[in-house]
């Protein structure tokens, strides 16, 4: 396993096929074989699948969302039994932009994790407080995560990534800052705490917490020296193929 996952949130970005193509392409070209660094760039469903299969390559792909069934009238949904069969290894679940802008809730969450496990895929479960508010971020953040994790069995746990992602660090969001990596820090082992509780310590220490909001290239070694994160979710810094392929040598040289 990686010490470092380095995973780009495109989001609904760029606007173009041929502007994500070339994004795509200078990223791959820009990616050095690591074992210490793992890739995964998360990008709009209607070119993942396409370049899942057509560009064989040192990053792994991911999805930014997943519906809960396998199959079905599900209109517009995406199952993750077909994520998995194009290629796809890992899916954002519970990224904050879906629950402010598309009413997602706890349940639905939840209801995401299980299928992903089921369908062999990684969760990239994203967790954080929605104000800079200090004290509370730890029941907040512990809510989230079990609310998430519920009737989720113990032998699924070692698959799960949590991004602790406060929603106020996110760059698009209004006046936002990159959260302290002591912060991260002690979210992190609160993270743990919550996981070793309902699964046990090993549990616990296997589980890769990362790092998201307004990450850079200039602030990616504090948090995972200092933070001690296992890695870090990008999203403006993604759109840019130069300032990604550095957060990635940054964290090989971490
Ligand atoms: P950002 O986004 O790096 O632009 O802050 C991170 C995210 O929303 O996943």
């Amino acid at each position: 396993m990686a010490r470092f996952l380095i995973i780009a949130n495109w989001k609904m970005n760029p606007r173009t096929y041929r502007e994500a193509e070339g994004l795509f392409l200078a990223v791959r070209k820009g990616m050095q074989k690591n074992n210490k660094v793992g890739v995964v760039i998360c990008l709009p469903l209607i070119w993942l699948i396409d370049f899942s299969r057509k560009y064989k390559s040192l990053v792994a792909f991911g999805a930014q969302n997943v519906f809960w069934e396998t199959a079905g009238a599900y209109t517009g949904e995406v199952s993750p039994q077909m994520l998995k069969s194009s290629g796809v290894s890992h899916v954002i679940i519970g990224h904050s932009e879906r629950k402010i802008y598309l009413g997602e809730t706890d349940e639905m969450i939840n209801k995401k994790v299980k299928a992903v496990f089921v369908a062999g895929l990684k969760p990239i479960l994203c967790i954080g407080e929605r104000e800079r508010s200090g004290r509370e971020v730890p029941s907040i953040v512990g809510e989230q995560l079990k609310k998430a994790l519920e009737g989720v069995k113990k032998d699924k746990i070692r698959n799960l990534i949590v991004a602790y992602e406060p929603v106020w660090a996110i760059s698009t969001m209004p006046g936002a800052c990159p959260d302290t990596p002591d912060n991260a820090f002690r979210a992190a082992i609160f993270i743990r705490k919550v996981i070793a509780d309902l699964y046990g310590l090993t549990a616990a220490k296997a589980v890769r917490v990362i790092y998201g909001g307004s990450v850079s290239s200039a602030n990616t070694a504090v948090f995972l020296k200092e933070g001690k994160m296992g890695g870090a979710l990008v999203g403006g810094a993604s759109l840019d193929a130069s300032e990604f392929i550095e957060i990635v040598k940054v964290a090989g040289r971490c």
